[in-house]
């Protein structure tokens, strides 16, 4: 049986071991023999390039998954009024936030014009275009954010109270919108509506 990758079903084949202890146990040479050729299925598929797709597909979702779960944070976390502590941890959330979008973009750009499908795919798909503009207009609108708590973050005192202007969370809250809309136009997109 082979894999779409390529690879095939690793078979078992009795396997004998040094160890004493496990010698006469025959689940202990499945599992070690089953584990080796697993391995060595990966590494080879590794080295001839057949997982980058992979990788690319799964930093794609851990961006995407960190991204969403730093929007939630702010979203929660903001209040009408702030103390310059909570700003700051603010600051944080939204450093992480920031690093997530690189990857979420950088992965995507991988996708589109790296691996995987030929470009051409996308290029003459409406949907995907939606879906990257909806993605640049989330991280063009997270700059308005960022910069209130870049701004508000230093002061001597951290209990000090900060207005916190209610565009912030109104902001927010339809970057969170965006991101619930983005998934589902990137499903039927890779599925080839809308090309
Ligand atoms: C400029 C930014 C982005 C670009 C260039 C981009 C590009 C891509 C590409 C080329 C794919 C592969 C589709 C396929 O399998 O044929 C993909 C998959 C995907 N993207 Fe993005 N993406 C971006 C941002 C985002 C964002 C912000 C999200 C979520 C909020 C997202 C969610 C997804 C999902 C869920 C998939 C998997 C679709 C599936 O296989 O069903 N992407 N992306």
């Amino acid at each position: 049986m082979h894999y779409k990758f390529g690879g095939s079903l690793p078979i078992l084949t009795p396997c004998f071991t040094a160890n004493f202890k496990y010698r006469n146990s025959s689940r202990f040479c499945i599992y070690r023999q089953t584990f080796s050729q697993l391995l060595s299925l990966v590494l080879d598929q590794l080295t001839n390039g057949m997982y980058t797709e992979i990788i690319v597909r799964y930093l794609h979702f851990i961006g995407i998954f960190t991204w969403v779960s730093m929007l939630i944070a702010q979203w929660i976390l903001l209040k009408p009024q702030l103390r310059r502590a909570d700003i700051q941890q603010l600051m944080t959330i939204d450093r992480i936030y920031g690093a997530s979008a690189v990857l979420v973009v950088g992965m995507g750009l991988l996708l589109w014009l790296g691996v995987g499908k030929p470009a051409a795919f996308y290029n003459s798909n409406g949907i995907f275009h939606v879906k990257v503009t909806l993605a640049v207009v989330v991280g063009i609108l997270s700059v308005i954010p960022s910069l209130f708590f870049a701004r508000n973050r230093r002061g001597d005192d951290p209990e000090e109270l900060i207005e916190v202007p209610a565009k912030i969370k109104r902001i927010v809250t339809f970057e969170l919108v965006l991101m619930l809309v983005i998934p589902f136009l990137a499903t039927l997109m890779a599925a080839g509506v809308g090309s």
